[in-house]
């Protein structure tokens, strides 16, 4: 399993770091057996698997119980787990106790919170108990009411200021990584020269020391709007639809089950056994 360290000695070898979300243990398990570095149990999955129009309804619960299912798919992955809307910020006491349920039931490796200032002190705080935080900038779905949508950040010098600000400071208090989401290309691309941090972005432009990409938006299995940052890599939604249909058809038609799926008695058929 690579860790933390490995992450930063890749950066500094300047070899690429991927990161794709998981929600259960099959697809986990898939992340894995790709060769993939890191596993993130979003909580996208409020919004990819659960059904909600964004991550604000995610609860802990709901991390610990989709992290165990990665943990029991990935058994060999560095796993990080987004802590959800509102576990971190009302007191130190609680954010500890939620970072450490995600730990100990869920089984993460680490934990990742949203956003710079506040949030940045708690997370050194964490970090200053043991705990490897992840830091996630940029575009925070959690403000999504806040930012009043889910547009890029970091457009003007003052608002790509301060999330330099906040990269470095990431830095300073010890994140074992940077996510940084949904910004200009030249902003991914200085915050990660600016930083020894691995930077991994999401729609971050091409220079970010890592990618990450929602699981279901890589296979091309996500309903509905996709981000212009997503590539597509294949069409599982068609191929499951047409699946589903010819199942669907051949019921109706009797053609399923055929011979060689059914079983047979011992005896010779059903006078038998029914008498
Ligand atoms: O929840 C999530 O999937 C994320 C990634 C998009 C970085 O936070
Ligand atoms: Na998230």
């Amino acid at each position: 399993m690579k860790t933390t360290s490995d992450f930063r000695k890749m950066k500094q070898n300047g070899e690429r770091i991927s990161m794709l979300t998981a929600y259960d243990a099959p697809s986990a398990k898939l992340a894995e057996d790709a060769g993939i570095d890191t596993i993130l149990v979003g909580d996208s999955l409020g919004m990819v698997v659960l059904g909600y129009d964004s991550t604000v309804p995610v609860t802990l619960e709901d991390m610990i119980h989709h992290t165990k299912a990665v943990r029991r798919g990935a058994k060999d992955t560095f796993v990080i787990a987004d802590m959800p809307f509102l576990t971190y910020h009302s007191s130190l006491t609680e954010t500890f106790h939620h970072a450490k349920r995600l730990i100990q039931e869920g089984g993460a490796h680490a934990v990742k919170m949203e956003g710079g200032g506040e949030v940045l002190e708690s997370a050194k705080k964490l970090i200053d108990a043991g705990v490897p935080v992840v830091a996630h900038l940029g575009l925070t779905p959690q403000s999504v009411g806040v930012l009043g949508g889910y547009g890029v950040q970091g457009k003007d010098e003052q608002s790509a200021s301060l999330l330099i600000a906040e990269a470095k400071k990431a830095e300073e208090i010890g994140v074992s990584m940077l996510v940084i989401e949904c910004v200009p290309e030249i902003l991914g691309e200085e915050i990660s020269n600016t930083i020894s941090t691995p930077v991994i972005g999401i729609g971050a432009g091409r220079y970010t020391d890592g990618q990450v990409l929602v699981f279901h938006d890589l296979i091309g299995f996500t309903q509905g709007h996709v981000p212009k940052f997503v590539k597509r890599y294949s069409d599982v939604s068609t191929t499951i639809k047409e699946a589903i249909q010819s199942f669907q058809i051949e019921v109706k038609e009797n053609r399923f089950p055929e011979e060689k799926h059914v079983f047979q008695a011992k005896q010779e058929g059903k006078q038998k056994l029914y008498g």
